[in-house]
């Protein structure tokens, strides 16, 4: 890997970046777990194993000193009446933050720390989240036809812990009720065991 500075361009309307050299796909298969409703997830995966967020990275080496990049684009779409989201993670160097501008769409970050502070911000183009280390972070699109499309910058270092949100869960869901997105408390999550 050449280390010289360069540029690329990001398509918002096609939600790609102009150049990358990594594409995670997440279909709904790989989230066996996450959503509130099983038996709507079931059904769900029985008729499709839907496409909900893919991930475009220009790949650095993973060592602290490099920002790690690329583009969260998280489709439209609910599994019983919970949005589609990203699984969501701690950074494994829990003292590690991220910064989220939002490019596209409209959604929110749900987060939380270790300690019990949770947080839901926001996402709208133009807007910039800042997520501080010990947060824990996921993507969340309320929007109903169009793709939430974040860009994100985060610590070469960082590593990811999806298995704690796995286990336990986030301490806050968003819904929709009513047609409107609502912030609820998840009534599986469980308190981590000290
Ligand atoms: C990261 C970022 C971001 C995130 C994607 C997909 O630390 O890598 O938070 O790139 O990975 O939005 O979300 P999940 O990693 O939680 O699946
Ligand atoms: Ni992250």
């Amino acid at each position: 890997m050449k280390n010289f500075p360069f540029t690329f361009g990001i398509d918002v309307t096609s939600a790609q970046l102009e150049h990358y050299d990594n594409h995670i796909r997440r279909r709904l298969s790989s989230m066996v777990g996450y959503y509130s409703d099983q038996q709507a997830f079931a059904r769900q995966l029985a008729k499709e194993d839907s496409l909900l967020y893919e991930v475009y990275e220009t790949r650095r080496p993973e060592v602290a000193g490099e920002l790690l990049n690329g583009l969260s684009v998280v489709h439209p779409g609910k599994v019983g009446d919970e949005y589609f989201m990203t699984k969501g993670h701690f950074h494994s160097v829990l003292e590690t933050g991220e910064v989220y501008y939002c490019l596209k769409g409209e959604g929110a970050m749900v987060m939380e720390t270790p300690e019990g502070d949770w947080s839901v911000e926001e996402l709208r183009p133009g807007r910039v989240l800042y997520v501080p280390p010990r947060w824990a972070h996921r993507s969340v699109n309320i929007g109903a036809n169009e793709d939430l499309v974040t860009f994100f910058v985060y610590p070469g270092h960082a590593g990811h812990d999806y298995g704690t949100i796995e286990k336990f869960g986030f301490r806050k869901l968003l819904v929709e009720r009513e047609g409107k997105p609502q912030v609820i408390d998840n009534p599986r999550w469980r308190a981590q065991s000290v």
